[in-house]
């Protein structure tokens, strides 16, 4: 089984996983269950191939597979030091590793639909870790996750969702993941040029749940249970396109939340939250971090398990 988009997750399925979940990070904080943990996976192997950078889910990945007693290897920088740069497809990168019979392969690449592609001639499963524009849909689970640990549902929530949503894959597999969830509500805030794709905007009303556009944070930010803040993609821009933007979240913005909300972030933070917000405990974005540590160790384990 492959893990390329939010589409094929079941909500059942999620509950499951968060549970599995919650079982790791105990086992983790206690020194006994750390050796169980250890031994549960032990004799097989990862293969982490990162096309573009990456810090949380590279490394979260990688220390999932470590703290699971699975071996790791890596390339961190696949586009310049592996044989992409002489030319190689992905799709032959992919079969000469599964000649070498991992368990799982978690790739990340700068081109939409690459994991697809990756999967498409791989028998070893495919985890997609970011594609471009489309999605990146093991961030969705943490997030999900996220919100679960905070709520205990994931229904009935409003979520504002701003920043770059024409370029950020996150919010693109999110707004797809809670559109599964029953009553939740979503509203995009960003400038024109920045606002959410057409598509993501077709699966919300297949599912009939309700969004609507913003141009001002200010406007709605008394009803989120959920703001989920990001970054420009200014990597993703076309050269020579110069955008300003008025996205930034501060002292001042804290003051419209309700107090039981939390502000959610993918990372990296650039400017559009500045720092004085970290210390109100809201902001959930560091350990949001953490909890994709303990969500993909379920998922490897449910995908190694065999
Ligand atoms: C995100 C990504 O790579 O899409 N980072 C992450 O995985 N937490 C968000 C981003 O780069 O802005």
């Amino acid at each position: 089984m492959h893990i390329l988009s939010v589409d094929q997750f079941e909500k059942k399925w999620l509950e499951q996983l968060f549970k599995q979940a919650d079982k790791f990070r105990q086992m983790d904080h206690d020194p006994k269950s750390r050796q169980d943990l250890a031994q549960l996976h032990m004799g097989k192997q990862l293969c982490s191939l990162f096309y573009e950078p990456s810090t949380r889910t590279r490394l979260s990945f990688e220390t999932a597979a470590v703290k699971l007693g699975m071996g790791v290897v890596s390339t961190e920088n696949a586009r310049e030091f592996s044989s992409a740069a002489k030319g190689e497809t992905i799709e032959d990168t992919v079969k000469v590793l599964n000649e070498y019979h991992y368990d799982a392969i978690v790739l990340r690449h700068h081109e939409t639909g690459a994991a697809v592609r990756a999967a498409t001639v791989s028998g070893t499963p495919v985890i997609n870790a970011g594609d471009g524009k489309g999605e990146h849909p093991t961030q969705a689970l943490l997030d999900m996750y996220t919100i679960y640990r905070k709520f205990g549902r994931l229904d009935n929530l409003t979520v504002i969702m701003g920043g770059d949503l024409a370029n950020g894959r996150t919010v693109r597999s999110l707004a797809k993941l809670l559109s599964r969830g029953s009553g939740n509500s979503l509203m995009f805030v960003s400038i024109p040029e920045l606002q959410i794709g057409a598509d993501i905007k077709e699966v919300l009303r297949a599912n009939n749940t309700q969004f609507r556009e913003e141009a001002n944070l200010e406007d709605v930010a008394g009803l989120a249970d959920v703001v989920y803040w990001t970054r420009l993609q200014k990597e993703r821009l076309d050269p020579g396109v110069k955008i300003t933007h008025n996205f930034v979240i501060d002292e001042a913005t804290l003051k419209l939340f309700k107090q039981d909300m939390i502000i959610m972030h993918p990372l990296p933070r650039v400017d559009e939250i500045t720092t004085q917000v970290d210390d109100d405990p809201r902001a959930q974005y560091f350990e949001q971090a953490g909890n994709g540590l303990y969500v993909r160790m379920a998922l490897i384990d449910a995908l190694v398990t065999t």
